[in-house]
């Protein structure tokens, strides 16, 4: 809105925290596609391209700026074809195989269980295996949880030691299965469900490493996949004293703006193309509260947790890439669609435990792009830099007072302003999106409860919500400091400009 009218008018209460916004909400994805692992993350120790033991020295060095929680592997689609014991002991004795999924390219097992577990120590992550439902077995979902965790003498323990690892590692987050419903078995819920319940069993907890195993979940908003997965994983079947088998389930939701065959482009689209992307971005919101909303039925004290363990954009493939590697470029509009996201995240905080965008390199929403030895940002990556600020903050509802502004896209009406705010550590973070791609929007906030004693932002914004940066230009859309706003008593009044996001850091005293 141009005419000085506030396109959105709210209330936040300094002094009401809600639910801690887990910062694995923040979570991110490698699987074995296209260029996301091999060229990506691994290069490989004797190759040109600076490295730690084979992994990439710059996509570390950029990563590490996210304070990236946990990051999910080996996928996706790729776990369930994925036998991890071809993927340990030395690299030139590995077993090949066809990646099937992902352009039919031959998989050399070169970064395997122990690559993976050294990348998070690098990143300073934590790791969340997904283990092969489609095709594995339960042995060997048994053996990967021994063979990761297990200190002492055992089988696995020792053949982790013959491969030059001591000491087990720290795994908590486990996947048991992906899409089962599609590429992970196609399966029914009514048939996954007594396979999810088999490998949970025998997902063991070794010494004291606890796992939080997550159920594959629905696609988008198939409720009935998450209810009957919670029927059947919180059903007892007379066991007097069972222990929990699962800790969360898991939903994916991607955002495109076409249909799956012709998904759109990247950099190229229209405006009615971008509303459409926008208003689809924003269902996320609904389908979060649809998913909690079934598993209250039956964890009504919210024990178990929802993982949104694939989200993103996702868009017909760059030019002249192959098909099957997706890999594609990230405009401002993806910026945007990542920062709805998170405002539905932190207000769901409550439910929604973990969060992984695909995928962190080369393929879809990445964070990094890389093209031998050069990387460049992406502008999706901005938006997780300057959300930094809400991991592990509690959740302030942001109360819209009055009306809203909205735009009527594909028959309703959506909002064209999304925000969300959190405090922590004495000060509260306020995030704000401006989805109107051509006109500025005036934000007014009664900030509530507590003084307020300084105000500094950053903005992500640029001239068209189809700008990116490239190798060549690999700054055309980066933060700057943001001093477009006022601040009287409680009131905090700011100018977001067309198409861009910004971050409060507000102090309290
Ligand atoms: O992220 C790409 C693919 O999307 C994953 O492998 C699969 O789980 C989903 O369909």
């Amino acid at each position: 809105m141009t005419d000085g009218t506030a396109a959105l008018s709210a209330v936040i209460d300094l002094d009401l925290p809600g639910p801690v916004i887990s910062r694995h909400l923040y979570g991110h994805f490698a699987e074995h596609l296209g260029r996301c692992i091999y060229g990506g993350f691994w290069v490989g120790e004797d190759s040109s391209v600076p490295n730690e033991g084979g992994i990439r020295r710059d996509v570390v060095e950029a990563l590490r700026k996210l304070s990236i929680p946990n990051l999910r592997w080996p996928g996706g689609c790729f776990a369930d074809e994925y036998h991890w014991t071809d993927g340990i002991g030395p690299r030139d004795e590995r077993p090949r195989m066809v990646n099937t999924h992902w352009g039919d390219v031959e998989e050399n097992n070169h970064f395997g269980t122990h690559e993976f577990m050294a990348l998070c120590e690098l990143l300073g992550t934590e790791p969340y295996v997904s283990s092969n439902v489609g095709s594995g077995s339960v042995h060997e979902t048994s053996e990967w949880v021994e063979y990761l965790t297990r200190d002492g003498d055992s089988p696995m323990a020792r053949l982790r030691r013959e491969n030059g690892r001591d000491e087990p590692w720290k795994v908590r987050f486990w996947g048991v299965g992906n899409e089962p419903w599609g590429c992970g078995g196609n399966l029914r819920v009514e048939q996954f469900a007594p396979l999810a319940r088999q490998h949970a069993t025998y997902a063991r907890n070794h010494g004291d490493n606890q796992l939080y195993r997550i159920a594959a979940g629905a696609a988008d908003d198939d409720y009935h996949w998450t209810a009957t997965l919670m029927r059947e994983i919180t059903s007892r079947l007379g066991d007097p004293a069972p222990r929990e088998l699962y800790q969360a389930v898991s939903f994916h939701y991607y955002t495109f703006g076409g249909v799956w065959s012709e998904k759109g482009s990247a950099t190229r689209f229209t405006r009615d193309e971008y509303w459409t992307t926008m208003s689809r971005a924003l269902r996320v919101r609904r389908y979060i509260a649809g998913h909690a909303a079934v598993m209250d039925a039956y964890d009504p004290t919210k024990k178990i947790g929802l993982a949104l363990d694939e989200w993103g954009t996702w868009w017909d493939v760059e030019p002249g890439t192959n098909p099957g590697f997706l890999y594609q470029q990230n405009a401002m509009r993806d910026a945007l669609v990542a920062a709805v996201h998170f405002d539905a995240f932190h207000d769901h905080a409550d439910r929604l435990r973990l969060a992984n965008i695909a995928q962190t390199v080369n393929v879809l929403q990445a964070m990094v792009l890389t093209d031998e030895d050069r990387l460049v940002l992406t502008p999706t990556f901005h938006v997780f830099a300057m959300n930094r600020g809400h991991h592990d903050a509690q959740a302030l509802a942001v109360r819209p007072r009055g009306e809203q502004a909205v735009r009527e896209v594909d028959g309703s009406d959506i909002p064209t302003v999304s925000a969300s705010a959190s405090v922590k550590d004495g000060r509260a973070t306020v995030s704000v999106t401006n989805l109107d791609p051509d006109a500025p929007a005036r934000v007014e906030l009664d900030l509530r409860g507590r003084a307020v004693t300084s105000v500094t932002g950053q903005v992500l914004a640029s001239d068209d919500v189809a700008d990116h940066n490239t190798f060549d230009a690999p700054t055309a859309v980066e933060p700057r400091d943001f001093h477009a706003f006022e601040t009287s008593g409680a009131s905090l009044t700011l100018t977001v400009p067309p198409g861009a996001f910004v971050v409060l850091d507000v102090q309290l005293a």
